[in-house]
């Protein structure tokens, strides 16, 4: 992968309030990038409509070029204004689910956005978080902020402010903690095509929701592994992800006692949960753990999006107990 160069910076922490919204904001208007917290993961943001700002971002992850970023919107009024088209669903469905973790792939019909920001696709992903934090320093910018989640490219989300600082330290100016965050898993994005929403990665707002809405298709993205190559339809589905230092084994198992057979002898984590996973893989590679076994959930309601993070933190290695 190329490499990129980057700053060196102090980095600072300061907590989410009034004087952290207005430090973030002044930075961020000046074409710097922010960690901020969200309430499904830290996001590293910069302004969406400043190429450079964008460049930075890319530089600070070691992001791969070809994977687009959300644009993060303080409402829809605002996303009225980025030249994409507002479908009547997408006009439904952020009705009730924003401000929240449901990110909305819009076609491009003007060039507001940046082609940096959508590497060049037609479409640009959009969500309103639903973070108070967030909101504020969104609205004291003034424009919209792309924001990927706060880590080194390939490494497990961020969720607490600290895992920012221990992927990030020295390549950004500043990060807002806001605690941990509520969700833990990135946001669901959808792609919106007509009366019909595509979901290309699950999360905490899931396909039986949402059928209450639209008619629902789960993209075979969600399930299969791109990383080998191939056409995937969201571009982020071609990399490595989630991926600790650990080796990471997914386990489908009957019972618990199945489940622990196959895990003895290694760390485990036997009942996944969204808000904490991310965490416990950092903390197991903290305590230079070699192996990890994490059970499986069933791959529907809540327990798609784990499943889908499971295994490709797994890349992709499943073993059946
Ligand atoms: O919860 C979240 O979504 C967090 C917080 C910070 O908002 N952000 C996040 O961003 O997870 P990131 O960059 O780590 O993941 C964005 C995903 C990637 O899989 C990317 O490929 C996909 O969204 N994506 C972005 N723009 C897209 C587009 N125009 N078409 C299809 N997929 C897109
Ligand atoms: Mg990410």
């Amino acid at each position: 992968m190329k490499m990129y160069e980057t700053r060196n910076y102090d980095t600072l922490i300061k907590p989410a309030g009034i004087d952290g919204t207005v430090e973030a904001a002044r930075l961020l208007k000046s074409g710097e990038v922010v960690a901020i917290p969200t309430e499904t993961v830290y996001g590293l943001a910069g302004n969406a409509l400043d190429p450079k700002a964008i460049a930075k971002i890319f530089a600070a992850k070691g992001r791969p070029r070809d994977n687009p970023l959300i644009v993060h919107a303080a409402d829809m009024e605002a996303v009225r204004g980025l030249g994409l088209e507002v479908s009547p669903l997408a006009v439904r469905l952020a009705a009730d689910f924003w401000a929240g973790p449901l990110t909305m792939v819009m076609k491009k019909v003007g060039d507001t956005v940046p082609g940096e920001v959508s590497c060049g696709l037609g479409t640009v992903a959009v969500r309103v978080p639903g973070c108070p934090a967030a909101l504020d320093i969104i609205k004291a910018c003034g424009f919209p902020l792309a924001a990927p989640s706060a880590n080194v490219s390939g490494a497990p989300s961020p969720t607490k402010a600290e895992h920012v600082y221990a992927d990030l330290k020295g390549r950004i100016p500043l990060i807002i903690d806001g605690g941990e965050c509520e969700v833990g898993l990135e946001s669901t994005v959808i792609a919106l095509e007509g009366d019909k929403a595509r979901i290309l990665r699950p999360g905490a707002v899931t396909a039986e929701r949402l059928r209450e809405y639209c008619e629902v298709v789960i993209d075979e993205v969600v399930y299969k592994d791109f990383t080998g190559g191939g056409s995937a339809p969201s571009p982020g589905a071609a990399h490595r992800h989630y991926s600790p230092k650990a080796r990471v084994i997914a386990v489908t198992a009957d019972s618990d006692e199945a489940f622990k057979a196959v895990a003895a002898g290694g760390c485990a984590i036997a009942d996944p949960e969204a808000r904490t996973l991310f965490a416990k893989l950092r903390e197991f590679d903290e305590q230079g753990a070699k192996r990890v076994y994490i059970k499986l959930p069933e791959p529907n309601g809540a327990g798609l999006a784990l499943y889908n993070r499971i295994i490709r933190a797994a890349g992709f290695n499943v073993v059946k107990a």
